[in-house]
């Protein structure tokens, strides 16, 4: 494919180029990982979601979670809730902690969520969705935009609908997941909602579900219209799928996946990040996780990952790295 017509998603004041962005994803998009995903070049990533009410009881680890301090801009905070006044005051706490952009999740299908009728249940009651948008729109200066799912259940599609009434609120982009609240996060993402929503709106979709490899995401700008493609589950372990993305529109050539080394590199980094913020005992249980995404598919994963669940402290953790990628080296040919 040719760089030409790539053009920034533009939402306010910010301009992001190339147009893919990180998803936010509760328990992934940390500070350290959004610190790898930006030394990959992503040129726009969202904090974990963070519950309205939590903010404004100002409790520890919502405000770890709200923590953006240093990050280079922009930077987008997700927040969810079912209040408008409610959400109108997270968003000015969020404001105030200098972000650049404030999304309202509107796609989150864990029953914990919708039974208090947040997240994607506010696909179910569109008057109160609209109501809230224009609650955190009234409150703050910075862009403030929504992602949702394209509906509750295929029988309940309503993202074409709801997306202009949240426009004339004055919400400045929307992101839209193509799946249902009842797909969760099985069966295929249909993009075809997604390309529906772009004609019914002239503020900025950013297309999201089922991008897994570049090629994902520059097939799914073209055919469903939008404006920049959002990537989850294929970013996690796999920051290069930006660094290769930017790499293709600045020269058009697409850079190669990168080796079993590469990625074990890039795991023993984002394992010191983790362990400098978080400490030692959380920062390697957490790591545990994104250990297991960079291990995906090279050979002697599972073993190696089920060394790594035993291993007590970030020497082992590093010591098991290190001797496999020793391991995994090419031989030079004998001369
Ligand atoms: C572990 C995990 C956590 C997620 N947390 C959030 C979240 O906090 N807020 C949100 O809007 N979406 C969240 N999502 C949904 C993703 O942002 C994205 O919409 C979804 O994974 C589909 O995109 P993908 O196919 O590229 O993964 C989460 C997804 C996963 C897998």
């Amino acid at each position: 494919m040719k760089t030409k017509g790539l053009a920034p998603l533009r939402i306010g004041p910010w301009s992001v180029f190339p147009p893919f962005v990180a998803a936010p994803m509760a328990g992934v998009t940390d500070k350290p990982f959004r610190a790898v995903l930006k030394d990959h070049r992503c040129p726009l990533v969202y904090t974990e979601m963070i519950s309205d009410k939590a903010l404004t009881y100002a409790n520890r680890n919502t405000m770890e979670l709200l923590d953006i301090t240093g990050e280079p801009r922009p930077i987008a905070v997700q927040i969810f809730g079912s209040e408008p006044a409610v959400m109108a005051e997270a968003a000015r706490i969020v404001e105030a902690a200098g972000a650049s952009l404030i999304d309202i999740n509107m796609g989150c299908p864990a029953p914990k969520i919708v039974r208090n009728g947040e997240g994607s249940c506010l696909l179910k009651t569109p008057d109160l969705a609209v109501e809230i948008a224009e609650s955190v729109v009234r409150a703050v200066q910075v862009p403030v935009t929504v992602k949702m799912r394209i509906g509750w259940s295929s029988g309940r599609i309503v993202a074409p609908e709801l997306a202009p009434r949240l426009e004339a609120v004055g919400v400045q982009a929307l992101t839209v997941h193509g799946r249902t609240r009842e797909m969760f996060y099985s069966g295929q993402a249909d993009w075809s909602v997604i390309a529906e929503t772009v004609g019914r709106v002239s503020i900025p979709v950013i297309g999201n579900g089922d991008v897994w490899e570049p090629d994902d995401a520059l097939r799914m700008l073209v055919e469903t219209g939008c404006a920049a493609v959002m990537i989850g589950r294929g970013c996690m372990g796999n920051p290069w799928i930006f660094s290769r993305l930017v790499r293709w529109a600045e020269t058009g050539e697409m850079p190669p996946p990168p080796s079993p080394e590469e990625r074990i590199n890039q795991a023993l980094l984002h394992l010191e990040h983790i362990v400098a913020l978080k400490g030692e005992d959380r920062g390697v249980r957490e790591m545990r996780g994104h250990l297991s995404w960079y291990l995906k598919g090279i050979r002697g994963a599972s073993r190696l990952r089920a060394e790594i669940n035993q291993a007590p402290d970030r020497e082992s953790v590093v010591r098991l790295l290190t001797d496999y990628r020793e391991q995994a080296r090419p031989t030079p040919d004998m001369p």
